[in-house]
């Protein structure tokens, strides 16, 4: 996989956000996989001033999400449909058709994980998915010991995550729903090029056993190392733990621009 080193969360924006315009240019109709949290916002801020200045026109892009909490009211506003909706899909001046995601409120939540995993492939699969990570190492709700095999599906959160994700509903845990719907490691792993970004010291850890440790359930982002098209976007204190950093920050000096990400 590439590490890519940035100063700060807005330069990581700012990165990921020029690959979306240059996969736009390419694919106008690109079906963009969008993760939610605090970490990605910067790079929706950028997509969003890069479109308003012109960059690309991003009228046929198509978004999807990666993952949704189960028993939600439909509407709340920290259902990650709703999240997507007002952070990427009304920022972008999209209509809600070119948004998909699964059904947290749905009667049969494993029919609803089977439908939004075949609606996926039916899609065209994904183009490019981005990604943040769990203090546990987590991508998408994939908890540690998922399958690195799994396709979307039910999972249980940790008591970690549930505390992690307590300040989006008042900071009270017991808000936070038990059960989620996320895609699963095999189903990010069929995506065209994932790209993670982490930022922040509470990072550190996990981004450099997804990095340098060894590929394990235990630590589901390191499935990415099987990618063949992985990029990580860290910042100065999510790098802080990797023992090659200086090697990721020459390679991405020398990188030919015509590459890009
Ligand atoms: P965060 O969440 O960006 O809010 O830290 C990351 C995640 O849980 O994937």
């Amino acid at each position: 996989m590439e590490v890519v080193i940035v100063p700060d969360a807005q330069a990581g924006g700012e990165v990921i956000a020029e690959a979306m315009v240059a996969l736009l240019r390419r694919k106008p109709d690109a079906l963009l996989g969008v993760a939610t949290g605090s970490t990605p916002l910067p790079v929706y801020q950028a997509l969003t001033a890069k479109v308003g200045a012109g960059a690309v026109d991003a009228g046929r892009a198509r978004i999807c999400q990666l993952d949704e909490y189960v028993g939600l009211p439909a509407g709340h506003p920290e259902s990650y449909r709703s999240v997507v909706l007002r952070e990427v899909v009304e920022p972008l001046g999209l209509d809600q058709a070119s948004f998909m995601g699964p059904n947290g409120s749905a009667d049969d939540i494993p029919a609803a994980c089977v439908a939004y995993d075949r609606a996926l492939t039916e899609a065209g699969g994904v183009d490019l998915q981005l990604l943040g990570i769990g203090t546990d190492g987590h991508i998408g709700f994939n908890e540690p010991c998922s399958s690195l095999a799994s396709r979307t599906r039910i999972k249980t959160l940790t008591e970690q995550t549930r505390i992690d994700n307590a300040r989006f509903f008042d900071g009270d845990i017991d808000q936070v729903p038990h059960h989620v719907i996320t895609q699963g490691i095999g189903t990010i792993l069929e995506a065209r090029h994932v790209v993670l970004l982490a930022t922040g010291e509470g990072k550190a850890e996990a981004v450099a056993q997804t990095v340098e440790g060894p590929v394990s359930a235990l630590v589901p982002a390191s499935a990415l190392q099987l990618h063949p098209h992985a990029t990580v976007v860290v910042d100065e204190a999510a790098a802080a733990k990797l023992k090659l950093a200086d090697y990721f920050r020459a390679t991405f000096a020398a990188k030919p621009e015509w590459q890009g990400l």
